[in-house]
């Protein structure tokens, strides 16, 4: 694992907005895999001033988001659709069409998950893998205890992760119970991956990261097997790094 420190959130954002776009520019029709949560949003930001001033162009890339909430209508402004719509798609010159987020609605969820997996592959692979993450380590959804051959699937979110959401619900009882993510396996077959992390939060999880036994307990910890995997850390996120 290669890491990049940054100074602050904002740093982080801008030198993860170039790794992006720079993959955009080499290869027009990148598939990306892509992230939801606070973490990102600086560097959608930062992608979307890119696509103004600069014309990066997404008119033929394809996007595969991590997750979605099971059960929640894709309209929801909840849902990581509108998430992402909301964030980034609106503001750049992607097709709806080569948007992918999986259907947490999907009457037969099984199928719905082998589908995105197939889908992904048939797409030739993710070239770039944007990823945050949890306190707990997770990657994804992929919560710990998660295994390393897991493809795309259903899983019960931990507490500690809806406690975590829970601010962007009215009510903690409204965060839903179960979501559909990418899996562990799923995640480590993209080409290239990029992990963000941001405050002192998320410090002792990085320190985690780099030190601890590379296991399903945390989960994050197998992005020490991966080939290309590069960490974006401002300041406070490594702070506890020894
Ligand atoms: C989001 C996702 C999660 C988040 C993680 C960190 O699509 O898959 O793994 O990346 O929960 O969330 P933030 O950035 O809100 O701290």
């Amino acid at each position: 694992m290669k890491l990049i420190e940054a100074k602050d959130y904002k740093e982080m954002s801008i030198l993860a907005s170039r790794i992006i776009s720079e993959q955009v520019r080499s290869k027009k029709d990148s598939v990306l895999g892509l992230a939801t949560g606070g973490t990102v949003l600086g560097t959608y930001q930062q992608l979307i001033l890119d696509h103004q001033d600069n014309g990066t162009d997404y008119s033929e890339v394809r996007t595969f988001n991590l997750d979605e909430y099971a059960g929640l209508h894709k309209d929801d402004e909840n849902s990581y659709h509108t998430y992402m719509k909301k964030h980034f798609f609106d503001s750049v010159n992607v097709s709806a069409a080569n948007t992918h987020l999986p259907d947490g609605e999907a009457s037969d969820l099984e199928k719905e998950c082998g589908d995105y997996d197939r889908l992904i592959s048939e797409s030739g692979g993710i070239d770039l893998q944007l990823l945050g993450i949890g306190q707990n380590g997770h990657i994804g959804f992929n919560e710990p205890g998660s295994s390393f051959d897991s493809n795309t699937h259903l899983v019960k979110l931990a507490q500690s992760t809806r406690e975590a959401n829970a601010r962007y619900f009215d009510r903690i009882e409204d965060v839903p119970k179960h979501a559909v993510t990418m899996g562990i396996a799923s995640i480590m077959r993209s080409k290239k991956i990029l992990l963000l992390a941001s405050g002192v939060q998320k410090a002792a999880i990085l320190n985690d990261l780099f030190h601890a036994d590379v296991s399903e307990d945390i989960p994050a910890t197998v992005l020490r097997n991966h080939p290309n995997a590069v960490i974006i850390a401002d300041r406070e996120a490594l702070s506890k790094l020894q």
